[in-house]
């Protein structure tokens, strides 16, 4: 443990101030101090994608990520992406066909696909595949996510946010 720092930071919009072990990871303190428990601890390894967020725009795996290298940038998780009762396209076409089972999953796919779309607003399914693998469902509903992504390209080209 090294000696705690102040990181302030920004997460969903809203300016954050954190005194912390500096090492520790930004998934623990999105989890622990600031109480946003979309993003999951699921490999803990850089592995599953479970605890994608997005860091100026750029999808990271919060979970090795340490929470000082946040200090001035803008981070927003899976609770960030509504405005406010309004879900982000990507949100609503997960939802209307069902991309999922256990939902463990579920914000970090939302998430990556979203930074996928920021990218890229109309990819092929080749590409929503490549931009999607870093992220895993152990419930094997990809299938349905490439779906789901495909819809949200066709909310978004329809007016929705
Ligand atoms: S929990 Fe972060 S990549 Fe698996
Ligand atoms: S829905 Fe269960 S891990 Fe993806």
């Amino acid at each position: 443990m090294g000696a705690e720092v102040t990181v302030r930071f920004t997460v969903n919009g809203r300016e954050r101030s954190v005194a912390t072990d500096p090492d520790r990871t930004l998934l623990d303190v999105l989890r622990e101090d600031l109480e946003l428990r979309g993003a999951k601890h699921g490999c803990g390894e850089g592995i599953c994608g479970a605890c994608s967020v997005l860091v100026d725009g750029r999808r990271m795996n919060a979970c090795r990520t340490a929470v000082a290298k946040a200090a001035g940038r803008s981070v927003v998780t899976i609770e960030g992406l509504a405005d406010g009762d309004e879900l982000h396209p990507v949100q609503r076409a997960f939802l209307e066909l069902g991309a999922f089972q256990c939902g463990f999953c579920t914000p970090g796919m939302i998430v990556s696909a979203v930074a996928l779309l920021d990218a890229n607003p109309a990819p092929s399914d080749e590409e929503i595949v490549a931009g999607m693998d870093r992220n895993i469902c152990r419930c094997c509903s990809h299938p349905r996510i490439v779906k789901a992504v495909r819809r949200a390209v066709e909310l978004a080209e329809g007016g929705a946010r």
